[in-house]
């Protein structure tokens, strides 16, 4: 079976975690610490803080931003569901903003603010940066980057294209800790709220004083210790989704119903995902498309099969059918293809062949 995702593990990351077993400094300690400074050192902003998770660190960026009950942080209905509850975490309030059906990603022009919204919360989703009209929009941004790593907007990276972003280093992402997250930005204030907020309130300095409310949200060094090896090889890995990438859309250019992912110009694509539109020009629907890979040993994904609004979750806060028809429409067409960088040029073939056969 050809996996729609495979974490790379090598020996030297068994023995990096065994003597990071043997040293004793287990948590929060010097691997920790040095993750974080080649995050920052490779992201070129002034602060990384690591978290145990993705999720820890948006909940903890927006504390950061001093986002509270009764504020309102906009977001994208089309997506996992970490960014929508980060902001229900703060008690504030989610308000959902369409797609764009190019980009799978928020539409600045449907964004309308309030006196009430205090960030926006953009997703660079599959590993497409965000839209960076939202950065004139006069509100600090939170890029939800957990799919990103790696990807640029002119000479800018990933983790410093807001004013404040996250990462994730879940097993499945392009680089990994197994579980794990990371902050970045380039404000002092916010990053030394982060560094109290994972740690029950207390700065790295005045142990046993609590400034205010926080969270258990530290690494460990075992993670870090695997993320370092990972943020090594994020080039080669990035690399290597690219060019998967690129032989998939030449592949499925002129096939009909098949909407292959775009890259603006000036711009890298890291493709967490490589994920395509599946409409009603080709021969077989999306879902029949996943069986025929699937009888042919070719695993997929569809991200995501409902957008939030659509789930109880949501519903209850009042959401319904129809408030976001693009994010309803996309979430029927999607298809992620495995894109991962251990995929042989055989594997990627294979996958090209059984859909062209389908045309
Ligand atoms: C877009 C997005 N946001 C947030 C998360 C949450 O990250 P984690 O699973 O590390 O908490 C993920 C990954 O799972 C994600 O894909």
């Amino acid at each position: 079976m050809i996996n729609i995702s495979k974490p790379v593990i090598t020996e030297k990351d068994i023995a990096d975690v065994t003597a990071v077993l043997r040293s004793g400094m287990i948590v929060q300690g010097p691997k920790v610490q040095e993750l974080e400074e080649k995050f920052a050192e490779y992201c070129g902003t002034k602060h990384a803080i690591a978290v145990n998770s993705g999720t820890a660190g948006l909940h903890t960026a927006l504390y950061a931003l001093g986002i509270k009950e009764g504020d309102e942080v906009i977001t994208t209905p089309f997506t996992f569901v970490a960014s929508a509850n980060s902001i229900l975490m703060q008690n504030a309030k989610v308000v959902f903003v369409d797609i764009d059906e190019e980009t799978f990603n928020l539409d600045p022009s449907k964004i309308e603010i309030t006196d009430k919204t205090k960030a926006i919360l953009p997703i660079s989703l599959y590993g497409r940066p965000y839209d960076q009209k939202i950065n004139e929009m006069g509100l600090p941004v939170l890029d939800d980057a957990c799919q990103s790593i790696g990807a640029e907007v002119g000479d800018k990276k990933s983790g410093n294209l807001a004013d404040i972003s996250v990462f994730s280093l879940y097993a499945t992402k392009n680089i990994m800790s197994a579980e794990g997250g990371m902050i970045t930005t380039n404000n002092d204030e916010w990053a030394e709220q982060c560094r109290r907020f994972r740690h029950h309130g207390q700065s790295a300095q005045t142990r046993y004083q609590y400034f205010d409310i926080g969270y258990n949200y530290r690494m460990t060094d075992i993670h870090a210790a695997i993320g370092l090896n990972q943020l090594a090889k994020l080039e080669e890995f990035t690399i290597a989704r690219i060019k998967n990438a690129t032989a998939y859309n030449e592949a499925f250019a002129e096939i009909p119903g098949i909407i292959t992912p775009t890259t603006p110009a000036g711009t890298r694509h890291v493709f967490h995902q490589y994920t395509i539109r599946i409409t009603a020009d080709f021969s077989l629907s999306r879902d029949e498309l996943r069986e025929h890979l699937k009888e042919n040993g070719i695993g997929s994904g569809v991200y995501y099969p409902k957008p939030l609004h659509l789930h109880p979750h949501f519903e209850k806060m009042g959401f319904q059918e129809g408030d976001f028809p693009v994010a309803e429409k996309i979430s029927k067409e999607v298809l992620s293809l495995p894109v991962h960088p251990s995929l042989t040029e055989e594997e990627v073939q294979k996958i090209i062949s059984t859909i062209q056969e389908c045309k």
